[in-house]
């Protein structure tokens, strides 16, 4: 338990952490990561370099600092700390490097004038909480996982069933785990985490579940990214028969149980999880719109497959926005960027609708915009970043 004091100094700290969360964060991740390489393997370097990682931290510890009162508030956002560390296999023993490192970095970018004794030991105290309150979460679902009709826990070895190429960079790889057994069912929009080792190092990445559960496998439907580690190690190195290892799913980005209408819309590989949403819905007789951007034909996937689902569901409207338009061939319903004109023609006439959106950032950004401005409203808008969560403001 936090005392009176300690919650006093955590709230005063909230202008220091509003102004320098990053640079701590910064500072945090650097040290650790140089003190205690073996947690090395758990971070996604790309997400390090690109300082997404060290923003979610930081917003993290400060939206938790601003609701040291009032644990509650800080609402989904533990939801999703929880679902990612449990896709990455986060286990209590990692939880002292982390607070001994925070603790470190708290002293040395603050300085011995702010980082007082009081302050570290309300900081550590702090901590303390909050990581009891992560653990605890964290093996919850990772028991569950493990008692679950075809689940387990840790990696699991799996052998790629097939591999489909579905557009110029996207190949989907259908999973089927080597011990002959079944598989735990996932959500709709889950994703799974993955370890491999790429020239000799052990690398950790989650895809989306492209295909709604079946107890028998899992299909991931991969982007090859240009310079990326995994993705272009998958596409060019694992073929079928060749196994790899999974965790089980996790992600709270899910289909919510609704009889509204229903809006999917993605950009480029952030269709993987509204492909499982969708099949999910379709079992249902809910109003579907579909509406799905690519560059171009050529990196356009599941359009097919898409086409197909429209034609035998007549629930199902699907619309598709493409930068440019095509020399030839099949054509979209609209080129250029969405804009607010077009999605209000594609949107069903209510707005009471329940929108799932993925894709890029700018584009997110830009979709979260335009529905609000159409008229939906903000908590029935639902999104998830394929990396750390970010403002969408
Ligand atoms: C919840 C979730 C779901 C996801 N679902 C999917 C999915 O369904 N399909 C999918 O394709 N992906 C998905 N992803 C993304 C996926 O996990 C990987 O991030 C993606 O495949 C890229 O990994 P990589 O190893 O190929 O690239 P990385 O090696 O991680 O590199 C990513 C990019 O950063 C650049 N980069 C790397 N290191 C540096 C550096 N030091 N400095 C500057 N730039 C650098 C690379 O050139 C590359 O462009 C998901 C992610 C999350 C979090
Ligand atoms: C109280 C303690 C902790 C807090 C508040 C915390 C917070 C966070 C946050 C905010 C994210 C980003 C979530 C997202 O938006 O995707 C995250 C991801 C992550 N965390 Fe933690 N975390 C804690 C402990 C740990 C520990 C002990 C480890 C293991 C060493 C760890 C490893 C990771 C990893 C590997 C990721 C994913 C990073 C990536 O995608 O690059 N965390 N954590």
């Amino acid at each position: 338990m936090l005392s009176t004091e300690h919650k006093a100094i955590i709230t005063a700290t909230v202008p220091i952490l509003e102004q320098g969360g990053e640079a701590l964060t910064r500072h945090f991740y650097a040290s650790m990561l140089r003190d205690y390489p073996e947690v090395k393997p758990l971070f996604n370097q790309a997400n390090q370099a690109g300082g997404t990682q060290q923003r979610a931290l930081a917003n993290a510890v400060l939206m938790y600092a601003k609701n040291i009162e009032k644990l509650e508030n800080l609402g989904p956002l533990v939801g999703t700390i929880i679902n990612k560390h449990v896709s990455l296999q986060i286990q209590p023993k990692h939880y002292p490097i982390v607070g001994a490192s925070l603790l470190k970095a708290i002293r040395e970018v603050l300085g011995a004038e702010v980082a007082t004794d009081a302050v570290i030991e309300a900081w550590g105290a702090a901590y303390g909480q909050l990581a009891d309150i992560l653990i605890g979460a964290e093996e919850s679902i990772y028991k569950q996982n493990e008692q679950a009709e075809g689940g387990w826990r840790g990696a699991r070895s799996f052998k790629v069933a097939s591999k489909t190429v579905e557009s110029d960079e996207i190949t989907s790889f259908v999973l089927v785990p080597a011990d002959g057994g079944k598989v735990v069912t996932h959500k709709p929009g889950q994703y799974i985490g993955l370890t491999v080792k790429v020239d000799g190092q052990e690398q950790r990445r989650q895809y989306s579940l492209s295909a709604a559960s079946n107890g028998v496998d899992y299909r991931i439907s991969v982007k090859r990214e240009n310079g990326g580690l995994v993705s272009n190690y998958l596409h060019d190195q694992v073929h079928v028969g060749d196994t790899l290892s999974l965790f089980p799913p996790a992600g709270d980005f899910v289909l919510a149980d609704s009889d509204k209408p229903l809006v999917l819309i993605s950009g480029g590989v952030g269709i993987t999880p509204t492909l499982a949403m969708l099949t999910a819905a379709l079992a249902g007789s809910r109003p579907v719109h579909f509406i799905h951007a690519a560059r171009h034909a050529g990196v356009h996937a599941f359009r097919e497959h898409i086409d197909a689902l429209a034609a035998k569901h007549p629930q199902l409207k699907r619309f598709y926005c493409y930068e440019k338009a095509n020399a030839d061939g099949t054509q979209p319903h609209a080129t250029g960027y969405l804009n607010p004109q077009q999605l209000a023609e594609w949107l069903p006439e209510t707005r009471d609708v329940d929108a799932y959106f993925l894709g890029p950032k700018p584009f997110m950004k830009a979709i979260k915009s335009q529905l609000l401005e159409l008229g939906v409203p903000a908590t029935q808008t639902h999104y998830e970043f394929f990396g750390p969560a970010e403002a969408l403001a």
